[in-house]
Formats: structure tokens, C-alpha cells, sequence
């Protein structure tokens, strides 16, 4: 070991490669992490996750004292106002305590932070900040970064076309956000200027919103997003955005091909999708190639083709989501200390946390159909007595079980909740449950999982309370 600076040097310190770094320290590995952000913790913790769910609950509590149902329970607020800088500097309270909260453990796990981008010389060499550092094992946890729009120029500090960073630094509510993309990102933070006050239309591809999820959910999330005043255009394509003076022409026309109109726009959001970030990162220095989605290729223990280099989250295949970065930064560390270390793809829940929350684990009913002969069982939240009395109504509980065997092959969840509800079904189908084993688990009352108990009952025709 001599020979090297380090046992593992990872490259990038967002949730995949933080984790992987202190879980390495925890095994006894000399560690270091490189990352040229002034802080760590990467797009999840700087420019995403954590940000989005500052103004997401930020939003949300104005919104709801503006116009919620406070008044139907006697709390009466009158001239509600909003000033922005103030939920905008307590956003970056949260992103400076949080991105800290890394720093301290990498202190306190004695992980080294190499402040500075890292470039590959050979397999086991990287140069940052001007110095060469070597080490044993190299994980490559560089993430994702926006996908542009061909011909549409984002200027995050004009304010006017931006991608999800701009939009969550915007100075002041746009009269009206033109939102590129019906996904995740488009539907938090369109939520989030929505109810701010701002006119928000969203422009998406497809015949549907958030591509991915079960057919009955994305119909429904049309359903609820309409209601809370978004404008959709479903099976739009956006041609061009020309901006001027502050403001913004964007010019769409239907998918597949008809007449043009055009949009104006104070804000144009671009939110497209996110690709494998490996820019900088001098693959060919070591002969590591990227597939044809720009993805680094591993195999389930997460190596590269090269011997010695890793590789775990958004640049490799698979959902790029925070939880299954983190989940496969644990795993190859253990991998690299010689245990073994497991990720199961199958069970990767994914949430968008707009309110309602939408939320998923397994397969969809689409796929589970074409793989297996189904039950499906559907509970709306309706009839849960705990969202019910809440004035909570938006939303169901459905799970899809294998006909033979009743194991478990999908949850999906929509309800105000739904992003912690979710891990029970993810537990239950880690360990192989069946349907009717979450319908003979106890569920405390009142609690909007009990949904997830009667939607399992419903699986085999039985829920009590529809
Ligand atoms: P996305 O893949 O979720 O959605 C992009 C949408 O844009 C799709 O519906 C697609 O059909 C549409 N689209 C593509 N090209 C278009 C065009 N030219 N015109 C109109 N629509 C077009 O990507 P998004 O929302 O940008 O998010 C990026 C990544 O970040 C995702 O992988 C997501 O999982 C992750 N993320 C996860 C969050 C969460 O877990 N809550 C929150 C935010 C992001």
C-alpha cells in the first residue's frame, strides 16, 4: 500500500460519492474525496435536492396560509405576504448547514477533501489542483448535469431561460414560467412558482406527465396539476425560445408536426432530463469509454472495465436519484474492502415531491403485465380516514402482485404522504413480501399507510372500507 497516496480516492462528493468515501473511512481505508465545489455534497445538496425541498416546504406553507384549508379548520390569517429573499435565505441556511454537515463528517471519518476537479493520468493516478495523487482504487462519482436544449441558450444569471438552477435562485415571481419538460424537476419547482403566485405552463413530449411512473398515476397527476392551475400542453414540442428585454417567445407545436403557436414567457425553465457527467474527467487517458448514453458501464459490483477505477450513480445506468447513488457508494466501498457489497435494482423507489407527493417502487402495471400474469389492488385515499379528516383527498394507494405467487412486483402512491409511505413497500418487497403479507401487518390508526394495508387487502378483492 505504500505505493499509493491512498487506498480509494472518489471522485465527486455528491450523495453517491460522500457515502462512498466515509463508508470506505468506516472500514479502515485511507480516504480522500475529490470535488472542486466551494462545498460538498454535489447537485443534490448545493443545487437540487435540498433546495428544491427548502422552497417546496417554503411554498407550501405560504400557500397554504394564503389560500389552504387553515380557514376550514378556524385559523384565519389575513394579509399574508410573501417576501422572497427571506425563503430564499433560509434555503441557503439549509444548503450551508447541510453541505457543513459533510464537511464534518469527512473531518470526523478523517476523509481527505482534495479541493479541485480531478483528471485521470493513468488508472491510478489523478491530478488535482495541479498535483498528482495516486491511489489504489478510483470510484468515479462525478454525477449528472443538464441536458440542453438544442438551440435554446440557458443564462441562469439573466433569469430569463434557466435551468433548475436558476429557477431556484429566481429574484422574483415570473407573471409567467413556461416550463420545458413534464418531469420531476419541471413539476417541483412549477409547483413551487405556482404557488408563489406565478401563471405556469407546462410544455411536455409526450402524451403524458412523468414518463416512467404507472400509467394510472401519470394520468392522474394530469388530473391534479390542472386542477391546482398549471396549464398543460401534453404532446408539444417546444421549436424555439427567443429572448428579449427580459422576457421570453417560446414557439411549440404539437408533437407530431402541425401548426406553430408561440407562448410568451417572463421565465422559460428547461428541464428536459439530466445526462452522465464525465467532462474534464480524462477517460481516454485511461482507455474508459462511455456507452452511447454517456454512461460509464460497470458490472454489479460497480468496476469499470479498467482495474482499480469504479464507478456508482448518475454516470452509470440506472434512475438517476440521490437514494440509489448513496445505496451503490456504500456498496462499492464494502466491494473494495472485500465484502460484498449489494444493490437491488428492482427496489429503487423514486418520489416527486410535489403535493400531493407521487411515488413509486417496482414495476409498473404496464411492464408487470407484459412479465407476469397480475392482480392489482387500488385504494384511494378518499377512504382512508386519516386524509380524509386532513381535507387531504387527492390520491390512491395501488399495488401490483403476481397472480401465482401474490409476491409483490409494485407500489404506487399518491397522497400527500406518499414519499414516506413508500418505504414500507420497498421494505416488504426487499424481502419478497406478498400482498397479503402487508395486509396482515398491523397498521397504526389513523395513518394515511394504512391505505397501503387496504390496498393490499384489495389485491384479493377484500379492503374494509371501500
Ligand atoms: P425527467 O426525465 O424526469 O423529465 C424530462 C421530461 O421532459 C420528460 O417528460 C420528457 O418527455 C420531456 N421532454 C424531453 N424533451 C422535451 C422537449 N424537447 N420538449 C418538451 N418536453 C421534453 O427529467 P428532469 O425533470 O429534467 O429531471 C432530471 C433528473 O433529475 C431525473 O433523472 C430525475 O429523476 C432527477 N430528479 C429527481 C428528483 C426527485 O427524485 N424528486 C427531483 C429532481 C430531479
Amino acid at each position: 500500500m505504500a505505493d499509493y497516496d491512498y487506498d480509494v480516492l472518489v471522485i465527486g462528493s455528491g450523495p453517491g460519492g460522500y457515502v462512498a468515501a466515509i463508508r470506505a473511512a468506516q472500514l479502515g481505508l485511507k480516504t480522500a474525496c475529490a470535488d472542486g465545489r466551494a462545498t460538498l455534497g454535489g447537485t443534490c445538496l448545493n443545487v437540487g435536492c435540498i433546495p428544491s425541498k427548502a422552497l417546496l416546504h417554503g411554498s407550501e406553507l405560504y400557500d397554504e396560509a394564503a389560500n389552504g384549508t387553515m380557514a376550514k379548520f378556524g385559523v384565519k390569517a389575513t394579509g399574508v405576504e410573501l417576501d422572497l429573499d427571506v425563503m430564499m435565505g433560509e434555503k441557503s441556511t439549509a444548503v450551508r448547514e447541510l453541505t457543513g454537515g459533510i464537511e464534518f463528517l469527512f473531518k470526523k471519518n478523517k476523509v481527505t477533501w482534495l479541493k479541485g476537479y480531478a483528471t485521470f493520468a493513468d488508472a491510478h493516478t489523478v491530478v488535482v489542483a495541479d498535483a498528482k495523487v495516486t491511489a489504489k482504487h478510483i470510484v468515479i462519482a462525478t454525477g449528472s448535469s443538464v441536458t440542453p436544449l438544442p438551440g435554446v441558450a440557458v443564462d441562469n444569471d439573466r433569469g430569463v431561460i434557466v435551468d433548475s438552477t436558476g429557477a431556484l435562485a429566481l429574484n422574483k415571481v415570473p407573471g409567467h414560467l413556461v416550463v420545458i419538460g413534464g418531469g420531476v424537476i419541471g413539476l417541483e419547482l412549477g409547483s413551487v412558482w405556482r404557488r408563489l403566485g406565478a401563471q405556469v405552463t407546462v410544455v411536455e413530449y409526450l402524451d403524458q406527465l412523468l414518463p416512467g411512473m404507472d400509467g394510472d398515476v401519470r394520468k392522474e397527476a394530469a388530473k391534479i396539476f390542472k386542477k391546482q392551475g398549471l396549464e398543460l400542453k401534453l404532446s408539444t414540442k417546444v421549436t424555439s425560445v427567443a429572448a428579449s428585454d427580459g422576457k421570453a417567445t417560446v414557439t411549440i407545436e404539437p408533437s407530431a408536426g402541425g401548426a406553430a403557436e408561440t407562448i410568451e414567457a417572463d421565465v422559460v425553465l428547461v428541464a428536459i432530463g439530466r445526462r452522465p457527467y464525465t467532462d474534464g474527467l480524462g477517460l481516454d487517458a485511461i482507455g474508459l469509454a462511455v456507452n452511447a448514453r454517456g454512461q460509464i458501464e460497470t458490472d454489479h459490483d460497480f468496476r469499470t472495465s479498467v482495474d482499480g477505477v469504479w464507478a456508482i450513480g448518475d454516470v452509470i445506468p440506472g434512475p438517476m436519484l440521490a437514494h440509489k447513488a448513496e445505496d451503490e457508494g456504500i456498496a462499492v466501498a464494502e466491494n473494495i474492502a472485500g465484502l460484498t457489497g449489494i444493490v437491488n435494482h428492482a427496489v429503487i423507489p423514486g418520489v416527486v415531491y410535489t403535493n400531493p407527493e407521487f411515488a413509486g417502487v417496482g414495476l409498473t402495471e404496464e411492464i408487470a403485465k407484459g412479465l407476469y400474469d397480475i392482480k392489482v389492488g387500488k385504494f384511494p385515499m378518499m377512504a382512508n380516514s386519516r386524509a380524509k379528516t386532513n381535507r387531504e383527498p387527492d390520491g390512491f394507494v395501488k399495488v401490483i402482485a403476481d397472480a401465482k405467487t401474490d409476491r409483490v412486483l409494485g407500489v404506487w402512491i399518491i397522497a400527500t404522504l406518499a414519499g414516506t409511505m413508500i418505504a414500507e413497500a420497498a421494505l416488504a418487497m426487499e424481502f419478497g413480501a406478498t400482498s397479503e403479507d402487508i395486509a396482515y401487518t398491523c397498521h397504526a390508526h389513523p395513518t394515511h399507510a394504512e391505505a397501503v394495508k387496504e390496498a393490499a387487502m384489495a389485491v384479493r378483492g377484500k379492503p374494509i372500507h371501500m
